[in-house]
């Protein structure tokens, strides 16, 4: 078993002459919970459409699980164990909370959407088990009693919920969260701690993209800094908020608890 989940080497992405992603080199070790923070526009979003394969690499290596991902299409990535969630909500807003966890589902199922369609025998119990599995899922975030509702209904809150357990359905080795704390509730963002800890005692290795330091303080093995698309720090919670050119970055804020992007802050842009 390769020691590291995901190795990226000198990572590149470039838009019309901009480096969003600037050589960015660095591994993630299974289990691990890897946070990966810098200010609004540093490249974290596309460093994740990068891994998942929405973006083709412009330089660099990405090998997960030991594998290359060279022009793997994210739907096989997704197959291979690499499941995310995104900063703006993908949900189907007409379909309810169950409907959307199973379609994270469907891309594991023999059967597929069209099998499941076609209601053949077989499948009937291959979907009651994956029926079942989504409301595992849905149990985990705490939202089995809103199932039956219109996704749309819930709260900004719960509908981040709804897109964590659609990634989680997918029973991936990898999870990438980008911003899953963003317009939560205090209250929310401790039991989005609570869950992102169980599942890493499940097995899943996270890569947390977050703007709020107490969350990634408190949970992070590592974390890595990036600035204008370009590494500046990695190491320990504690050793990144030492690490002066963090300090630089963040406008030079005291302390990471004076940083300046909160939930609110986050929710609103
Ligand atoms: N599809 C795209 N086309 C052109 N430019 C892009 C595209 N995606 C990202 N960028 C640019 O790449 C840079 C990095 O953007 P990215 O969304 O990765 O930042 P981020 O770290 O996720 O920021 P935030 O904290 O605001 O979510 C920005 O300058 C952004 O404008
Ligand atoms: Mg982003």
């Amino acid at each position: 078993m390769p020691e590291f989940i995901l190795e990226a080497k000198n990572l590149k992405k470039e838009f019309g002459g901009v480096l969003a992603v600037n050589n960015v080199s660095f591994n993630v070790s299974r289990c691990e919970i890897f946070a990966i923070i810098g200010p609004n526009g540093a490249g974290k979003t596309t460093l994740f459409n990068l891994i998942t394969g929405v973006y083709v690499l412009d330089g660099g290596t990405l090998h997960f699980d030991g594998a290359l991902l060279a022009r793997t299409a994210p739907y096989e990535r997704a197959a291979r164990g690499l499941a995310r969630t995104f900063q703006n909500l993908q949900l189907f807003s007409n379909m309810t909370v169950l409907e959307n966890v199973l379609v994270g589902r469907h891309t594991k199922s023999k059967a597929g959407l069209v099998g499941a369609a076609l209601r053949l025998p077989g499948m009937r119990r291959e979907e009651k088990l994956v029926h079942a599995q989504a409301m595992q899922c849905l149990e985990k975030v705490g939202l089995t009693g809103r199932a039956g509702q219109m996704v749309g209904n819930l709260s900004f809150g719960q509908q981040r919920l709804v897109e964590i357990a659609r990634a989680m359905a997918t029973e991936p080795q990898l999870l990438l969260l980008d911003e899953p704390g963003a317009g939560l509730q205090r209250k929310d963002v401790e039991e989005l701690d609570n869950l992102i800890r169980q599942l890493r005692e499940g097995g899943m290795t996270i890569i947390l993209v977050e703007h709020n330091m107490e969350l990634v303080m408190g949970i992070a093995d590592r974390v890595m800094v990036l600035d204008y698309g370009t590494k500046i720090a990695d190491g320990t919670p504690l050793q990144v908020q030492q690490n002066e050119k963090v300090i630089a970055a963040y406008l030079g804020a005291e302390d990471f608890t004076a940083m300046p992007a909160g939930a609110d802050d986050v929710a609103s842009k």
